[in-house]
């Protein structure tokens, strides 16, 4: 099977009840998101409660800890509070959940060392699947959200193991590094083979993310329209902040709508279970070009790149904005927010670093997921989104 539904995003909702959850009772699949805030979490909740969503019609459950933030709350979805790294709390919040069918695994946590991560995500994902797994009598597939460091290895490991060469396609071996990633596919395919095949899995490896989400701990566009806000607001060029490389090089990125239908499909298509799929746009781009893009949409003079001038990366070049950050905010009667929840910088430091990644959707396409964005195009939507929410001005 291969399908497409085009302009998703924006068709009719379900009627709402005064919980904010949906109304009907008839659903055919019941989803759980475990981190619905976060930068594709946001897009699930979107796309899954919409009429014309295959597999549907869905419930939508969705988990991050934070109170549920104001601009999540269009999305007909049952918002759960919980802390998955606390077992007590997944326990009692999600072990009565009994209707699950899909699980959607779209969090991390961030740690000093990869040996802490691999600690603190294998926990959070087995306090999941022990709550989940032998309470949800329908579960039936579970979707894990994964990425690039797949082929190159955590951030601790940058420049100290050799990497895949790009284009990375799926079935390389694994790198000799120890890498979460690994440890959540691990635990996935054993949760998977002590179901005897009642269960099936997906993994999906991202490029950078472009999406919505002041709850995200690497949102790449969210810190350039923070910088590009500053830029204009202190009256100073759009600079910039990386390598001549990345300014130069064909890159591909991850549109966080695209993420969500891709496993969306793997979730429903026969075709796409048991297999781990890159997942992004199917074009690529040259940072050079989508500069432009991002000095159109603020406004703000564009800097061609400079080779004399000496590198400052973007955290260097943001660390005492914060009070500039406020006063926009204030200025332009934005969604109050803190410079450091709506940008993060050091994950655009990295993204702008170095040599550029590229990935193969042959995979994908080959097992029936024509789906693609115009990386471009994808960009100013995000800018758009950001603008509507009065994220950034
Ligand atoms: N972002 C990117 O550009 C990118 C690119 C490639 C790969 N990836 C990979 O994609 C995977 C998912 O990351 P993401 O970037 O999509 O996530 P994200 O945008 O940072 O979102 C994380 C979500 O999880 C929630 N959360 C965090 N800790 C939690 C906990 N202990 N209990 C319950 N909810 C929790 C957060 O809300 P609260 O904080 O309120 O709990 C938020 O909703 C990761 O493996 C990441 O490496 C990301």
């Amino acid at each position: 099977m291969s399908w497409w539904w085009a302009g998703a995003v924006g068709a009719a909702r379900k009627t709402l009840g005064q919980d904010g959850a949906p109304r009907s009772k008839n659903f055919q699949s019941v989803a759980l998101i475990i981190g619905v805030t976060g930068i594709v979490g946001g897009s699930l909740a979107e796309i899954l409660p919409l009429s014309d969503t295959p597999g549907g019609p869905w419930k939508v459950y969705g988990v991050a800890r934070r109170p549920r933030p104001s601009w999540n709350l269009d999305h007909p979805v049952e918002y759960i509070q919980c802390d998955v790294l606390d077992a007590g709390d997944t326990r009692a919040k999600l072990s009565p959940l009994s209707d699950i069918t899909h699980i959607f695994w779209v969090t991390w946590a961030n740690r000093p060392s990869e040996a802490e991560c691999i600690k603190v995500n294998g926990a959070m994902f087995q306090n999941v699947l022990n709550s989940v797994v032998p309470n949800a009598p329908n579960l039936s597939h579970i979707c894990l959200q994964t990425g690039h460091k797949h082929y190159i290895g955590p951030f601790e490991a940058f420049g100290k193991i050799k990497p895949h060469e790009t284009p990375f396609i799926e079935d390389v071996p694994r790198l000799n590094a120890p890498n979460f990633y690994y440890t959540l596919e691990d635990m996935l395919f054993d949760a998977c083979n002590k179901s005897k095949g009642l269960l099936t899995w997906s993994v999906h490896r991202a490029a950078v993310i472009f999406g919505f989400s002041p709850c995200s701990m690497m949102n790449l566009v969210g810190s350039l329209c923070v910088y590009a806000a500053i830029c204009k607001d202190e009256n100073v060029p759009l600079k910039f902040p990386g390598t001549k490389a990345a300014w130069n090089c064909y890159s591909v990125a991850s549109d966080a709508d695209l993420i969500a239908e891709h496993q969306i499909w793997s979730a429903v298509d026969p075709y796409a279970k048991n297999e781990a799929f890159n997942c992004s746009n199917g074009d690529v781009f040259k940072w050079k070009h989508l500069w432009k893009v991002l000095a159109e949409q603020f406004e703000v003079e564009y800097a061609e790149f400079d080779e004399n001038e000496k590198f400052v990366s973007l955290a260097e070049r943001m660390k005492n904005k914060g009070p500039v950050w406020d006063e926009i905010v204030k200025k332009n009667q934005l969604t109050p927010t803190k410079l450091e929840e709506v940008a993060t910088f050091w994950f655009a430091d990295v993204i702008f670093s170095g040599e550029c990644l590229l990935d193969s959707m042959n995979k994908s396409k080959e097992h029936g997921f024509l789906g693609f964005r115009n990386t471009s195009k994808s960009l100013i939507s995000v800018i758009d989104k950001m603008k509507a929410y009065k994220i950034v001005p």
